[in-house]
């Protein structure tokens, strides 16, 4: 007896959901003639997009403005499939008087993040700023501080031991020129703290993925050289390093050339990496063409990381232009984010959301999109079906009243090397990892406020995600 849901049954809830269905793009087209680009018709949650690809979408959130900013909940819990805590879980926040914790805020924050199905980066153990009075003006001998630190971190990974999936262990260890900032831990404990600290919250949460995390180390360069060595160091040591962290604080046009080659180099080292705090500020006011630009090294910085196997995933650093922390820190700039301070999505959304495989439509529209237009005629994907080794897959395409279709096609990529066996009801074919799907000569008609339906056997093997469908 087959196993309707068989070994994919570890797969978040979203992937066991039997449907997946998207706008036709003739409606994206239609929206984007008619509309600013700010309000075209939706993409695909970004977070669907990305699981999709085999890596995570993110975002770095605050506790007040999950529960009492309702645009921003509403897209940190529906685009996003992981979150970090923008401060919450900083020295400074959980630990403000010694001895004494306030874990409201970070508590807050994965209690939403597990309500909503999303992964948890932990941010950050061990760093020279948000620390508070007492620990940054204590003092401390390096026996003491040792001490502190190795408490802090069992602490505080304890706590969360299970909920977290990566700590950014240590934050922003190296100055510009690739020597080691000077701080309160470097200038008390030398270096030797960093595989002490990895150390540390290794025993507290064996299975946490351990993180060395920086800025302007995202493309060749010294500051990035001294990173990669301190990481083949700690990997000769057998210290507990599992990933590199590349913040991704970008200027307007300013994406390193040397991104990919770099997260490459990392990731040969034998650990993964992580676009961990993406923004793209530029000189306010915004225009079309500054937005135009974001959206494209949004989509160069995301097509970094899917071209690197061992690159998990992008966050995001903050929901909005509003929320951003980057007109307080950089004067004159600012509309940094993937949503206006409207919490519309911005060009770079989209440009996000097409990198990670949706809407590529729309540049190229196909000639019977644009000439017949069918808004609202969707293709849903099911598996109802599914065994040890194969599955039975099915696709309905359906037009809402006011909507029909005279023919059409649907493609998808199978992501983990799922095969095609045979089809019905539709001639397919498979290249690589894409399947198209087109109308049988009896059935390209879909009557508006109708159906057709067509069906195929496939192969799989560890897992049978449910693909992102396009029609077309
Ligand atoms: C920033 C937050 O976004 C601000 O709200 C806070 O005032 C300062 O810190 N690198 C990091 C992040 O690792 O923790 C910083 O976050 C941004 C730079």
């Amino acid at each position: 007896m087959p196993h309707p849901l068989g070994p994919s049954t570890h797969r978040p809830t979203r992937f066991r959901r039997a449907v997946l269905a998207f706008t036709v793009c003739a409606a994206t087209l239609l929206g984007a003639a008619l509309l600013p680009s700010t309000a075209r018709a939706a993409d695909p949650p970004l977070r669907e997009l990305a699981a999709a690809k085999g890596i995570y979408l993110g975002n770095a959130v605050a506790g007040g403005a999950l529960g009492g900013n309702a645009a921003y909940a509403a897209l940190a819990g529906a685009q996003f499939g992981s979150l970090t805590p923008e401060n919450a879980m900083k020295w400074g926040s959980v630990e403000p008087t010694r001895g004494s914790y306030n874990w409201a805020e970070a508590d807050q924050i994965v209690a939403f993040a597990q309500a909503h199905g999303q992964q948890v980066r932990g941010h950050t153990l061990v760093w020279h700023s948000q620390n508070p009075g007492w620990l940054a003006n204590g003092g401390f001998g390096a026996a003491e501080l040792r001490g502190i630190l190795q408490q802090h971190i069992a602490t505080e990974v304890g706590r969360y031991q299970g909920r977290v999936r990566a700590w950014d262990v240590l934050n922003e260890l190296f100055d510009e020129d690739g020597s080691y900032r000077s701080s309160l831990w470097t200038d008390t404990l030398g270096t030797g703290f960093v595989a002490d600290a990895l150390t540390w919250a290794h025993q507290a949460d064996p299975a946490a993925e351990l993180y060395l995390n920086d800025y302007n180390v995202e493309g060749l360069g010294a500051k990035s050289d001294a990173l990669y060595a301190l990481v083949r160091s700690l990997k000769a040591q057998g210290a507990p390093i599992h990933g590199v962290g590349f913040q991704a604080h970008f200027v307007l046009g300013q994406v390193p050339a040397t991104l990919q080659a770099n997260l490459q180099r990392f990731a040969d080292l034998g650990v993964d990496v992580a676009v961990t705090e993406l923004d793209v500020r530029l000189q306010t006011p915004a225009t079309e063409a500054k937005l135009s630009q974001q959206a494209a090294d949004y989509g160069t910085v995301v097509k970094s990381c899917l071209a690197v196997s061992r690159c998990r995933g992008v966050t995001a650093w903050d929901i909005s232009d509003a929320d951003s922390w980057v007109p307080s820190v950089f004067p004159g700039y600012g509309a940094a984010t993937l949503y206006d301070a409207g919490y519309q999505p911005k060009p770079a959304h989209h440009a996000v959301a097409v990198a990670l495989g949706a809407g590529t439509h729309t540049s190229t529209p196909s000639p019977s999109a644009s000439s017949s237009p069918a808004p609202g005629c969707t293709a849903a994907y099911t598996v109802p079906n599914q065994w040890n080794t194969g599955f039975t897959g099915g696709v309905t395409v359906s037009c809402p009243p006011g909507s029909s279709l005279g023919s059409w096609r649907v493609g998808w990529d199978f992501t983990a090397g799922q095969q095609l066996s045979q089809s019905w009801n539709a001639t397919c074919t498979q290249t690589g990892t894409r399947v198209t799907c087109a109308n049988a000569a009896w059935n390209g008609g879909v009557t508006a406020g109708g159906s057709v339906a067509f069906g195929f056997n496939g192969t799989w093997s560890g897992s049978n995600p449910v693909p992102v469908v396009a029609l077309n």
